[in-house]
């Protein structure tokens, strides 16, 4: 097309209003919430960006699908469906459905990894440090330095240190690094993508060491599409072919279909090896369900299998990796330090470089978080030192690496003008960031603390 704007490539079919709770209903939700937003009601948002999970709109095609879906309890339909469409995908034989992306890491670490155990990601997501974790293993992370510069350009900051990787094999020894895993993209380093040279790198290694390579592949379709459009040499393949071929790089792969399944719920494990998957399947039974359906409905299954086609159109991509990036540029613009380059899903404002008056021990992302629902009733995630930071014996904490708000942008759910307006609301909030202060927390559980902690004013 001659014209520069990158359009919907959607009619709107079905809407679902919005509310607007004032500002008073907001500072009491606040109250009532701990200064959690994730303990908000939905209603009390204007624009949800809390997660790109499970929250994007599915598609006329998707909803025609449901309506056929095949309920037997064994050998349904939908599932031969759904497993042909993931094998063709992944190349990987063996697959093996679950209710979402955690519950395929749950059964794949409690098979494979043991007490003891070291397991390598360019960052781990926070359910899969804490499966490790639960498992008595260590979670370790070894994205490149860029991909812990927040203001770093780099076309792929989400690749993995592979010299970082081979140190930590020769220091814990292989035999207690039972697989390495990718995330693509890496979300918890800012949505960015990792390149083909790099996962064939890293596969390198592992044939080295005799280690099976993982995919956290949760976003492997807006990955594929950053390696169309910055890896030399790719530009004339399609989406499609990229992913093929980063899935034949690997052994297996963790998938929740709330991401680039363009479901509203559903994942999978898949696998290579066949031992380890009976191994699973029983798990699977035990946790989740039959292995035909593994947590789902057979609607389900069939939603995940069109939508695993959709999120690969190149004009679905386009739009979507567009639309992100839209966000990004317009508080680059205004001087709003965010991460750089925009990565697929997420906008990542940097609230250590914005609120350099707070410490990371008052989370500073978690106040600029509060701050842009309080301006805006937008709802955002803190990624920093809430959700990563390390409580020590002596009641001190290490903080993370990075203090970041993500702005999440939900699939096919927004449009430019809502997009607009969070910017509007985000410069606003810019504009007074002297006068943001800091808080304390004042309950925390001791896993994944972020869903319940808690919070008060600091000071
Ligand atoms: N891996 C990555 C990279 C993820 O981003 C997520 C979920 C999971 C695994 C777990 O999948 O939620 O289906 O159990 N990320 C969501 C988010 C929750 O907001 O980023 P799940």
């Amino acid at each position: 097309m001659p014209y520069r704007t990158i359009i919907e490539p959607f009619k709107i079919h079905s809407v679902q209003a919005i509310d607007f709770p004032s500002p008073e209903q907001r500072e009491q939700a606040l109250r009532r919430a701990g200064y959690n937003l994730f303990g908000l009601q939905a209603d009390e948002v204007i624009i949800d960006l809390l997660t790109d999970s499970g929250t994007g709109a599915m598609s006329d095609a998707q909803w025609a699908a449901m309506l056929v879906g095949d309920e037997s309890y064994a050998g349904s339909r939908s599932f031969r469906r759904f497993q042909e469409r993931v094998q063709r995908l992944t190349g990987l034989p063996e697959v093996i459905p679950t209710h979402q992306g955690r519950a395929a890491e749950w059964i794949l670490f409690a098979v494979m990894v043991k007490e003891g155990q070291v397991v390598p990601n360019n960052t781990h997501f926070d359910t899969t440090r804490a499966n490790i974790e639960y498992q008595g293993a260590q979670a370790v992370d070894l994205v490149i330095p860029e991909g812990r510069d927040p203001a770093a350009e780099h076309p792929f900051k989400g690749n993995v240190d592979v010299a970082a990787l081979e140190r930590l094999i020769s220091e814990v020894g292989v035999e207690r690094i039972p697989l390495v895993m990718v995330t693509v993209t890496n979300n918890s380093g800012g949505g960015q993508p990792v390149s083909l040279e790099n996962l064939r790198a890293v596969r390198a290694v592992c044939d080295r060491h005799g280690l099976p390579l993982f995919l956290d592949a949760c976003r492997f379709a807006e990955n594929a599409w950053f390696i169309k459009a910055r890896e030399p040499g790719y530009g004339d393949h399609t989406p499609e072919q990229i992913a093929v071929e980063m899935f034949s790089l690997a052994d297996g792969a963790t998938f929740s279909a709330k991401k680039d399944g363009l479901a509203n719920i559903g994942g999978f494990l898949a696998l290579k090896d066949a031992a380890v998957a009976a191994q699973a399947r029983n798990l699977l039974i035990l946790h989740e369900g039959f292995p035909t359906y593994g947590g789902l409905a057979g609607r389900d299954l069939e939603a995940i299998a069109v939508g695993l086609e959709e999120v690969l159109h190149e004009d679905y991509l386009r739009y979507r990796i567009r639309s992100t990036e839209y966000l990004a540029e317009k508080c680059h613009r205004a001087g709003v330090p965010t991460v750089r380059p925009p990565g697929g899903h997420a906008v990542y404002l940097d609230a250590r470089a914005l609120l350099p008056h707070i410490p990371p021990s008052q989370y500073p992302a978690q106040a600029l978080a509060v701050e842009l629902y309080r301006d805006g009733g937008v709802r955002g995630v803190e990624i920093g030192s809430v959700m990563f930071g390390r409580p020590q014996p002596d009641g001190t904490e290490e903080s993370a690496a990075m203090e970041l708000v993500r702005l999440a942008v939900p699939r096919r759910t927004y449009t430019q003008s809502h997009i607009d307006y969070v910017a509007e609301v985000i410069l606003a909030v810019a504009e007074r960031a002297g006068e943001i202060r800091g808080y304390r927390i004042v309950e925390q559980a001791p896993w994944l603390r972020h869903f319940t902690a808690r919070f008060a004013p600091a000071g």
